[in-house]
């Protein structure tokens, strides 16, 4: 689908109301000038959650989470941007539309294939009321009549070309067919039959795979009793990417409200077993390892998640694939554990042996990721001898290189210190020093630059800068009265933050907005949109439009003219060892000139 252009988001966040859209799902509490709330995003018995209806944003003091309407409706309703817009277009009784321009054929191609899903899926579930071996099958499995209504599983019956003479009548029928992975394009071409194409799943059990918002975008089909292969999945389509969709999400987040945790699984059968048994929160990967971006979507949802792995080898390996996947996502606030089941059996088996309380039991007793890694190298290593010791240090090194910075991390370096018996800043010197040749770890970072240009400012570090971004952030309409000289003087200067100063204004001048949510809307998720938050919180500005545009247009200039007596500095210097080139002689002699009209160097 297209982009959603940014006019109508802008939109959209002028016209909603965050008081109204927090207020009817937290109780708002008015203090003051906002309003005030038990967060509803972590525990806390006092109230630390604000929402400032004059700057349209919510912040909660306790566990920082923050943003606009659009980010509230991702955030608590574990909404993906597109459908936060959408929630919010209908309050307003509006169409979102989408730009047609990047990729036209990508929305076309996309509506009626997730039509074509559904319909497709509906007549597999037909058929299986009318096969008796299938439903006898599945009942054998366990799986009750709701549950099997629940995930819309289904029949694909025993012919090469029911779904292809249905569903494909025409030949643009047939190339969706074809894009949805649902036939399967003969190799040696046309049969004596006329067709070039046959039905990818046939005499299968189906099992629609569905995105989050619940529309089919692909399908597993599971032999009934023995065969190979055992499940065959649809291909990757425009509508399907394995590494990304995880099996039961939608099932999931509609059973509970107020999710805390999931439980990822490896097969189909294990996530409909487990709903089937209450353990309502379980979500598969579709035969590939878990990869960052299941994390990703995952960590969206909830702050928990606990793999369960068969107790095979093959179940080992593939828990350690996913510990490896998941390090670099690993950060304080996120839990991540390991289950391992008894050899022989899996979750769909235990859970109907034992039963949901016995299954959560064993939940409650996962491992956490720290304590599997540990313990997976202390077994290849003889930890009492010093050399075994190492080992474990230099198995260890690379699995702790992928952890990002943060407190997650320090705590795993003071576990695996303690384990190798070293003073946690000690081992990770070690580690540093195998990496990196010393000299280059040791090269101090450039000098001068820097502390030139806080004399040169004399006012702290960027605060020009800052002053300008503050007022912008208030005031985003007086990006309009920048003049065009004003603008490209920031071209020279180097102050820090200066390129977001330079983005914002840009972007301000081509697509002017009215209010600070806007803006903050704009650079969500973007480089520098942390930066702006905190300055439109911290930074109050008591001042006017007409003011705030002086003052800015002040700062521009003054930033000018310091990237400019920065300059001259530099030619002045060479001019005194007497290699001035001519054109920079030319420059000099204009700087100087400039200079001198306006004595405002410094600060
Ligand atoms: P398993 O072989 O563990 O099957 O594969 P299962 O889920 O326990 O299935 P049942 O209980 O025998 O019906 C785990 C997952 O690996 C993928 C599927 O997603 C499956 O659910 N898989 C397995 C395939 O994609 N193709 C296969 O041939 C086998
Ligand atoms: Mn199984």
């Amino acid at each position: 689908m297209g982009r959603i252009p940014q006019n109508f988001i802008d939109e959209l966040i002028a016209r909603a109301d965050i008081v109204e859209v927090i207020g009817a799902r937290v109780q708002l509490k008015k203090a003051g000038r906002e309003y005030k709330a038990c967060c509803p995003f972590h525990n806390e018995k006092t109230p630390s959650f604000s929402v400032s209806p004059d700057k349209q944003f919510y912040h909660c003091f306790g566990c920082g989470k923050h943003g606009t309407v659009l980010g509230f409706l991702m955030e608590h309703d574990h909404m993906a941007f597109p459908e936060a817009v959408e929630e919010l277009a209908t309050r307003f009784g509006l169409q979102v539309p989408h730009e047609g321009g990047v990729d036209p054929s990508a929305r076309r191609a996309d509506e009626p294939l997730f039509e074509l899903m559904e319909r497709v899926a509906r007549f597999y579930a037909e058929r299986l009321a009318g096969e008796a071996r299938a439903r006898d099958y599945l009942a054998q499995r366990g799986l009750a009549p709701e549950t099997i209504a629940r995930f819309g599983l289904g029949y694909a019956p025993n012919s090469w070309n029911e779904v292809l003479r249905r569903f494909g009548a025409a030949e643009p029928d047939r190339q969706r067919l074809a894009d949805a992975g649902l036939i399967v394009e003969r190799e040696g071409g046309q049969m004596r039959d006329g067709e070039r194409h046959y039905d990818r799943f046939r005499d299968r059990i189906m099992f629609p795979i569905r995105d989050a918002r619940g529309r089919v975008i692909a399908f597993g089909g599971r032999v009934i009793d023995a065969g190979e292969p055992k499940y065959l999945n649809s291909p990757e389509t425009v509508l399907f990417h394995k590494g990304r969709e995880l099996y039961g999400i939608y099932e999931t987040r509609r059973a509970r409200a107020n999710l805390t945790r999931v439980v990822v699984v490896e097969g189909y059968m294990d996530v409909v077993r487990l709903h089937q048994s209450g353990l309502d929160y379980a979500l598969a990967t579709l035969g590939t390892a878990t990869t960052p971006e299941h994390l990703r979507r995952i960590f969206r949802l909830v702050p928990a998640v606990v793999f369960a792995f068969d107790g095979d080898r093959a179940g080992r390996a593939a828990a350690w694939r996913a510990l490896q996947q998941a390090l670099p996502e690993a950060r304080e606030g996120r839990e991540m554990r390991f289950l391992f089941l008894p050899e022989g059996q899996d979750p769909d088996t235990l859970v109907g042996a034992e039963g949901r309380a016995a299954f959560e039991q064993r939940l409650q007793g996962a491992v956490p990721l720290s304590e599997y890694l540990v313990r997976e190298l202390s077994e290849q290593s003889e930890l009492a001898h010093a050399d075994g010791r190492a080992r474990f240090a230099e198995s260890a090194r690379p699995l702790f290189a992928r952890v990002p910075e943060g407190v997650y991390r320090e705590l795993l370096l003071e576990r695996l210190a303690a384990v190798v018996g070293l003073p946690p800043q000690r081992l990770e010197e070690l580690w540093t020093s195998a990496r990196k040749p010393p000299a280059a770890a040791a090269t101090p970072p450039p000098p001068g630059r820097r502390a030139s240009a806080r004399r040169a400012t004399g006012a702290g570090r960027g605060s020009l800068v800052r002053q300008a971004i503050v007022r912008l952030l208030h005031y985003p309409a007086i990006a309009g009265e920048v003049s065009l000289a004003e603008r490209a003087g920031l071209d020279a200067s180097e102050e820090p933050g200066i390129g977001l100063l330079r983005d914002l204004l840009d972007n301000l001048r081509a697509q002017p907005a009215q209010i600070s949510a806007q803006v903050i809307q704009r650079w969500s998720g973007r480089e520098g949109g942390e930066a702006l938050q905190k300055l439109l919180e911290r930074e109050e500005v008591i001042t006017d439009a007409a003011a705030a545009a002086g003052e800015l247009r002040g700062a521009l200039v003054r930033l000018a003219d310091l990237a400019a007596g920065r300059r001259l500095e530099a030619l002045e210097a060479k001019s005194r060892t007497g290699s001035l080139a001519q054109h920079e002689l030319e420059e000099l002699q204009r700087l100087i000139k400039e200079m001198g009209h306006r004595d405002v160097r410094g600060g």
